[in-house]
């Protein structure tokens, strides 16, 4: 994961590079640290911890310097201590780079490194390149009138040898005004400003400085000066560039009142939904409108299966996909973990269409699954938050979420706008085969109710807080649901398990029988999700069945349910929405269950730990 900045211009560039890497917090917080040229030598503050810590490090009186690179880290080789937080040092000290990624013959080359008489002051795999660097410069002559040819050719060289993936900003002790970005596998962009130029893993800490950007491709090197950049292919010489128009709005996201991200971003949900929604429900055909998607309808007419594959939170709301689409469109669908699809090999039919499903569109798997789909053929889309990201650009098409920004680690507001995205085109290619013109009215009519349904389940806020009271010590909670909510489930226990770091597991709730049954006892809670509907009776008699046993039930059921509350012991009431709908609704109550438990024990919500937003290594 990680996030890196680069600056060359001619202010100082130390407030850029903290105030760059805060935006960029998201991808990991667990160390920091900042490299400023001071003229002969690199002026370098590492700290473990978030930015503020870095900051407060540094303190009022920035080291000076036109040139310098930034890091924030989420530990993959070595753990977070200030000596493995970047920037590391190359050689006697005369390169320095930020890393993004991971080197996977990262052992080997440190061998024949040490052999070589390099002595590295970390455990990190990314100070192999440092070194490796300023070993290709000791072979790489000067070249006359190309002043810096010398330090691109053993950059060249260097990530010639490198397995794996990388994002590099590089800086040389004896150019103080030359930087050097690489890209392969970790996203780069490069800000193109009037006599200054930015490097960054994505485009959120150039809002404000500049609105010109270039996305760097894999396997390209740009290099940058304050007096110009020019980009090139790793072994094929200078490419063109496509400058950009950023989109990113220049304002930090505030909290607005909420004491998190997290409660801030769950209370948006019926303005993310009614974002979803806007523009693309087409009355007069009872159908569903997608701009994106970039193909004709006789090719959507064609398709014969879908893949929906993503990470996490996306992958559950593929799995409501999964639902939605085969009932309403009668299409098969697979939905797939984005981590295993890229290496498994499983047959794919022709007119398959293949979507990744993604918050952030940067998680790495979901994109090496995209991309590896798209080899072979066959059309890809991304059902995706983040306008420009890395899967935003990789596929064929897509559909964006319009969600606005999710700062919270824990998505909330991002899955309910996927899970709306996917009834839309569930109604979408429903409407292009078997669902008559009427039930595509009644869909929409069930859409447009949606986001006051979410509204008026945020009411219960209150009232979870007492329930979160009561539970808050569980060390395991089961979640069990049928059907729709299924996927419910399973979300529900993430949310808790990422946030609050208590172990609690979803299953469908007749799969209880066969083995996780064996967990409940008086300790344990199981939050049953209960709402009116088809399998509505099997769920209560699961219920009794954990009663039985003296387990605490904690149920999410309609608003008038009658019976519920003669077996749950905490009932939880959600406005009564149709069946397919329902995972959007009945999530809300388990995202604040888990936000409140979190709270009273402690956690640090927005971020926890171990975690990072976007998860850009495999
Ligand atoms: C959980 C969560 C993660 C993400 C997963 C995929 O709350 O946020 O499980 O859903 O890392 O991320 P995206 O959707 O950005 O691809």
């Amino acid at each position: 994961m990680c996030g890196i900045v680069g600056y060359v211009g001619s202010e100082d560039a130390c407030p850029f590079l903290i105030d760059g890497l805060r935006r960029l917090e998201y991808r990991g917080y667990d160390s920091a640290g900042v490299a400023i040229h001071g003229g002969s030598r690199f002026d370098i503050t590492r700290s473990v911890g978030r930015i503020d810590s870095l900051a407060a490090k540094i303190g009022n009186e920035p080291k000076a310097g036109i040139l310098g690179i930034g890091h924030t880290r989420w530990a993959t080789h070595g753990p977070a201590t200030e000596p493995n937080a970047h920037p590391h040092l190359g050689g006697e000290g005369e390169i320095v780079l930020v890393h993004n990624g991971v080197i996977e013959n990262f052992q080997v080359l440190k061998d024949e490194l040490i052999a070589k008489g390099y002595v590295f002051k970390s455990d990190t795999d990314s100070e192999v390149i440092a070194h490796l660097i300023a070993e290709e410069l000791k072979q790489s002559p000067e070249i006359k009138d190309q002043p810096n040819m010398r330090y691109l050719s053993a950059v060249q060289a260097a990530i010639a040898r490198l397995r794996g993936t990388y994002g590099l900003a590089i800086a040389f002790r004896d150019k103080p005004s030359l930087m050097i970005a690489a890209r392969f596998g970790s996203p780069l962009v490069i800000g193109v400003g009037r006599g200054e130029y930015f490097v960054s893993s994505d485009a959120s800490p150039l809002a404000g400085r500049t609105d010109r950007i270039v996305y760097l491709a894999d396997h390209q090197i740009a290099v940058l000066t304050p007096e110009g950049f020019s980009v090139l292919h790793r072994d094929q010489g200078k490419v063109r560039v496509d400058i950009r128009q950023l989109e990113t709005e220049s304002g930090e996201v505030g909290l607005d009142g909420f004491d998190h991200y997290m409660l801030k971003e769950i209370y948006e949900q019926p303005e993310s939904l009614r974002n979803a929604m806007r523009g693309r429900l087409d009355d007069q055909n009872a159908t569903a409108v997608f701009g994106g998607l970039n193909l004709t309808p006789q090719q959507l007419r064609s398709v014969e299966r879908i893949i929906l594959t993503g990470c996490g939170t996306s992958w559950h709301s593929a799995l409501v996909g999964e639902y939605l689409i085969e009932e309403l469109a009668r299409i098969p669908v697979s939905v797939e973990y984005a981590s295993e699809l890229r290496y498994r090999n499983p047959p794919i039919e022709n007119n398959t269409l293949v979507f990744g499903i993604t918050q952030s569109g940067e998680t790495a798997d979901t994109l090496a699954a995209l991309n590896e789909t798209k080899r072979k053929g066959h059309r890809t889309l991304a059902i995706c938050n983040v306008v420009a990201s890395s899967i935003a650009q990789a596929a064929d098409g897509g559909v964006y979420l319009h969600a606005g920004p999710e700062i919270g680690v824990a998505s909330t507001k991002a899955y309910t706008s996927q899970c709306c995205v996917l009834a839309m085109l569930a109604l979408y290619f429903g409407r292009m085969r078997h669902l008559s013109f009427e039930g595509g009215q009644r869909l929409i009519e069930e859409l447009r109710l949606l986001p006051n349904a979410v509204q008026q389940a945020l009411t219960c806020n209150e009232q979870v807080k007492d329930v979160a009271k009561k539970y808050a010590s569980a060390n395991n909670v089961l979640y069990l649901g049928r059907q729709y909510n299924f996927p419910t489930a399973l979300e529900g226990a993430l949310k808790l398990k990422e946030i609050s770091y208590i172990h609690a597991e979803g299953y469908p709730a007749a799969e209880m029988k066969h083995g996780p049954i064996a967990l409940v006892d008086d300790a344990t809670p199981s939050v049953f999700i209960v709402p009116a509907g088809g399998t509505y009776d099997k769920v209560m008699a699961n219920m009794e069945e954990v009663k039985a046993r003296g387990g605490p039930v904690i149920a999410i059921a309609s608003e008038d349910d009658p019976h519920v509350h003669q077996i749950a012991d905490d009932v939880i009431h959600v406005p009564q929405v149709q069946q397919f709908l329902q995972p959007i609704v009945t999530v809300v109550p388990l995202q604040l269950l888990s936000y409140h438990i979190a709270l009273i024990r402690g956690c640090d919500v927005d971020k926890p730990r171990n975690l990072a937003k976007s998860v850009t290594v495999e």
